[in-house]
């Protein structure tokens, strides 16, 4: 049985809840240039442009039909039946990890309902639209918050307290993810060969051969059945 367990997620796991992902044929990036609304340079070009697409991304997520699926509480069980350590890392944005129950989670690319300042550079809850003029909860800034969401160019969030779970952990797990994207993508490397390395994926990723294991599914098939293995002592 793992003593320390860090799982990584990615957009795969909230695709059964109703949320699009990024690299798929229906994905958001299928729709909208990353150049476009998810770098500093287009924030700077055409701020207006990049708060409508978080603030559009928000709403939806506002939206009660979007819940938390059996792979998100699959994973919050493990948090609380699981008798060492568990670590949550996530690149998604969404809040369905909390929502399953989840508390040992870090959002290594930030979250969709918090709003940053670019005066105070504190992050507060934040579910509404960001508008031109919105004050900041913290300083009372008015006009300077920004999505608390990193975007690419910038760097990941919690990356020290990532760096020394993976260096500790004996079992990691990547669900829903592409491998696309570091340092996420290069998070197995890390491990392998000192840790067990599952992927739990609908499909191979960019990274499957670096894993020593794999199931290939829904998210919410592959990820109750893994956890209840798990936590059966396989
Ligand atoms: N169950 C399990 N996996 C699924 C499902 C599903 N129902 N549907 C799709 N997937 C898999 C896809 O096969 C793909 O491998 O989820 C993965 C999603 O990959 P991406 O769309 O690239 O999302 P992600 O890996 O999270 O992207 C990483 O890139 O754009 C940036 O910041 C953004 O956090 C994001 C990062």
């Amino acid at each position: 049985m793992a003593r320390r367990i860090v799982v990584l997620t990615g957009a795969g796991i909230s695709r059964e809840s109703g949320l699009a992902t990024f690299r798929d044929a229906d994905g958001i990036w299928a729709q909208v240039r990353i150049e476009d609304v998810a770098t500093p340079d287009a924030f700077a070009r055409d701020p207006a442009r990049v708060q409508g697409f978080y603030n559009a991304r928000r709403a939806q997520l506002r939206d009660p039909a979007i819940a938390p699926n059996a792979a998100h509480l699959a994973l919050a069980r493990l948090e609380r039946e699981h008798p060492g350590e568990v670590l949550l890392v996530t690149q998604n944005v969404d809040d369905l990890h909390e929502r399953a129950g989840s508390t040992r989670l870090i959002h290594m690319h930030g979250e969709l309902m918090k709003a940053r300042c670019m005066s105070c550079h504190g992050a507060s809850p934040w579910r509404a639209d960001i508008a031109p003029d919105s004050a900041c909860p913290a300083c009372d800034a008015r006009g300077r918050l920004r999505p608390h969401v990193v975007w690419f160019g910038e760097m990941p969030l919690a990356m020290e307290e990532i760096g020394a779970a993976l260096e500790a952990c004996d079992l990691f797990v990547s669900i829903g993810t592409s491998g696309n994207v570091y340092p996420a993508a290069g998070f197995v490397a890390e491990v392998r060969g000192r840790a067990r390395t599952v992927e739990l994926n609908l499909e191979p990723s960019e990274g499957a051969s670096l894993f020593d294991e794999a199931m290939h599914g829904p998210a919410t098939q592959v990820v109750p059945a893994f956890v209840d293995a798990l936590l059966r002592g396989a």
